[in-house]
């Protein structure tokens, strides 16, 4: 099922900021604001200047991408249709649900990638190769 997703499934959502005495909160609450409940959480940071990240989508992985400091581009494809989403706002996520195909583009100096994710790291669950991929979302047969 999770190969159907589409990039219309996949959307930037506002997470809200508090004004707190000097300086801001986001709270990010699995399940409530973000449609799972949170297994893993890791950071990007110093990705040097021109660097690519992601090339790779998720069989049945969840993630919400936030920049929470700096920005970059989080280009996604779903085998028809690819979308460029500019995160330069830490209050900002995007939620990409399973089976897009991700590449993270234009990290600004310092900038730091905080990924929520629904399931532990297991590698079985990437795919890393994009042919594969445009075949992998193109067979129906096991939906
Ligand atoms: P990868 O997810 O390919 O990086 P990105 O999508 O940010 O370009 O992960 C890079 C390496 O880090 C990969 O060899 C596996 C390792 N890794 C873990 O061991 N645990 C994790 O939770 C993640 C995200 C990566």
């Amino acid at each position: 099922m999770n190969r159907k997703f589409s990039i219309d499934d996949n959307h930037i959502i506002n997470l809200g900021k508090i004004h707190s005495r000097a300086g801001n909160i986001t709270v990010i609450e699995g399940d409530q604001l973000i449609p799972f409940s949170v297994k893993r959480v890791y950071f990007l940071y110093d990705v040097p200047g021109g660097a690519e990240r992601g090339g790779h989508a998720h069989r049945n992985l969840f993630q919400l991408i936030v920049a929470a400091s700096g920005s970059f581009d989080v280009i996604l494809d779903d085998g028809t249709k690819r979308e460029t989403f500019n995160l330069n706002q830490p209050y900002k996520g995007l939620i990409v649900t399973p089976g897009i195909w991700r590449e993270l583009v234009n990290f600004s100096s310092g900038s730091i990638c905080l990924v929520l994710a629904s399931e532990l790291y297991y590698e079985r669950d990437y795919i890393r190769d994009y042919n594969y991929y445009l075949n992998y979302k193109n067979d129906t047969s096991s939906i």
